[in-house]
C-alpha cells in the first residue's frame, strides 16, 4: 500500500472517530484528504474499503513511511504542504481559512480543574551561592563548574538550558540525552525537533521561550535521574524560574511532571489541570520522545499545549 493510500485510510478512520482537525498543525482532515485527491488519488469521501480498492491502482511509492502515524512524513512524501508553511502558502492550498486552534470545537475545556500546588509564591531559601546568581548566563557558568553530584564526571558538556531570558513560557524536560550532551544544548535531538514543531504549532519560535531540564548534566546511557542528582540540581531550576518569572511552565513527560509536582500520580491524570509550582501555573504534557513512540498522544498533547498557550496569553492580558 502506498503512502497516500495508507494516509487516506488513516485519516478516514480518524474522521470516523470524530476528529476533524489534525493534531499539531490544525489542518482539517478534510483539507488533507482534498490535497491527497489533488495528487491524483481516488475520491475523497467514501468508506475505507472503497478507498482501499481504488488505492490499489496507485503506483507504490518506495518512500512510503512505515507507519501511518508518521503523518508528517506521509504528508511531505506526497508533496503536500509542509505543516509549517506560512499563511499565504497555506491559503493557496486551502479552500477555506482555518480558525485559530483556540477557536476550534476541539480546543481543551475552557475551565480546567485546579491541580496540585507545590511550593509557595514566596522566594525559596536556596543555597546562598545559587541565590546569588543574578542572571541566566551567570547560572550557566556555575552549572558548568558544578560538582554537586557525580554526573559532571561522565557528561561531555553541561546543558543549563537556553532561550529568551525574558521568556514567559518555560519548557522543562528531564535531562540531557546524547545529542544534548554533545552539543551542550537542551532538546536538540529527535525529541527536540518535535518540541520545536510543537512550539511552532502554538506560535512560538524556539528562541521565544526558555527550554531546560530538571538535570543539567546527562545521566550515563540516559538512565533515570537518581534522587541525589535531582536534589543537587533542583536549586538551579528554581533559580532559573525565579529569574525568569514565567507566566507558565510546560512540564514535558512523566519524569519532569512528577518531579516538579512531587507526586507519583501518572501523567495521564496530571494532564488537563492547572497546577502551581512556586506560584507559577504549570501544565503537564507528554514528552516529545514519548510522542514519537506513541502517536495516540499527539491529540492530548495538542490540547495541553493549547491550554498552556491560553494561560500565557491570558496572563499577558491580565
Ligand atoms: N529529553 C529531555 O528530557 N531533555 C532534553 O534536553 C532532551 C531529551
Ligand atoms: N536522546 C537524545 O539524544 N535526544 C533526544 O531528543 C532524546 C533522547
Amino acid at each position: 500500500m502506498d503512502a497516500r493510500e495508507r494516509l487516506r485510510i488513516y485519516l478516514e478512520q480518524r474522521r470516523d472517530m470524530g476528529e476533524s482537525e489534525l493534531v499539531l498543525d490544525s489542518m482539517p482532515v478534510d483539507d488533507v484528504l482534498r490535497l491527497i485527491a489533488d495528487q491524483g488519488t481516488a475520491p475523497v469521501r467514501g468508506s475505507s474499503a472503497a478507498a482501499s480498492k481504488s488505492g490499489s491502482a496507485t503506483p507504490p511509492r518506495s518512500e512510503a513511511p512505515e507507519h501511518p502515524a508518521n503523518w508528517r512524513d506521509a504528508l511531505s512524501s506526497i508533496g503536500a504542504e509542509s505543516p509549517h508553511a506560512g499563511a499565504s502558502e497555506r491559503a493557496t492550498a486551502k479552500p477555506k481559512p482555518v480558525a485559530p486552534p483556540e477557536h476550534t470545537e476541539l480546543a481543551a475545556p475552557a475551565l480546567p480543574a485546579a491541580g496540585l500546588v507545590v511550593g509557595s509564591a514566596a522566594r525559596e531559601p536556596l543555597p546562598g551561592h545559587i541565590s546569588a546568581l543574578h542572571s541566566l548566563d551567570e547560572l550557566a557558568k556555575h552549572v558548568a563548574a558544578c560538582q554537586g553530584c557525580s554526573l559532571y564526571k561522565t557528561a561531555k558538556n553541561p546543558v543549563p538550558g537556553e532561550g529568551n531570558p525574558h521568556a514567559g513560557f518555560v519548557c522543562v524536560g528531564e535531562a540531557p540525552g546524547q545529542t544534548e550532551d554533545e552539543l551542550g544544548r537542551p532538546f536538540v535531538g529527535r525529541a527536540g525537533d518535535l518540541l520545536t514543531k510543537i512550539l511552532e504549532a502554538i506560535n512560538f519560535k524556539r528562541e521565544d521561550v526558555f527550554i531546560c531540564n530538571v538535570l543539567k548534566h546527562r545521566p550515563p546511557g540516559n538512565r533515570n535521574p537518581a534522587p541525589d542528582e535531582i536534589k543537587a540540581c533542583s536549586p538551579y531550576l528554581l533559580r532559573q524560574l525565579e529569574l525568569l518569572q514565567p507566566r507558565v511552565i510546560l512540564a514535558l513527560g512523566t519524569f519532569a511532571s512528577q518531579t516538579l509536582l512531587q507526586t507519583t500520580t501518572p501523567i495521564g491524570k496530571l494532564r488537563g489541570q492547572i497546577h502551581r509550582f512556586h506560584g507559577i501555573p504549570l501544565i503537564v504534557t507528554y514528552h516529545p520522545a514519548a510522542l514519537l513512540r506513541n502517536p495516540a498522544w499527539k491529540r492530548p498533547t495538542w490540547e495541553d499545549v493549547q491550554l498552556a498557550r491560553r494561560i500565557f496569553d491570558s496572563a499577558a492580558q491580565g
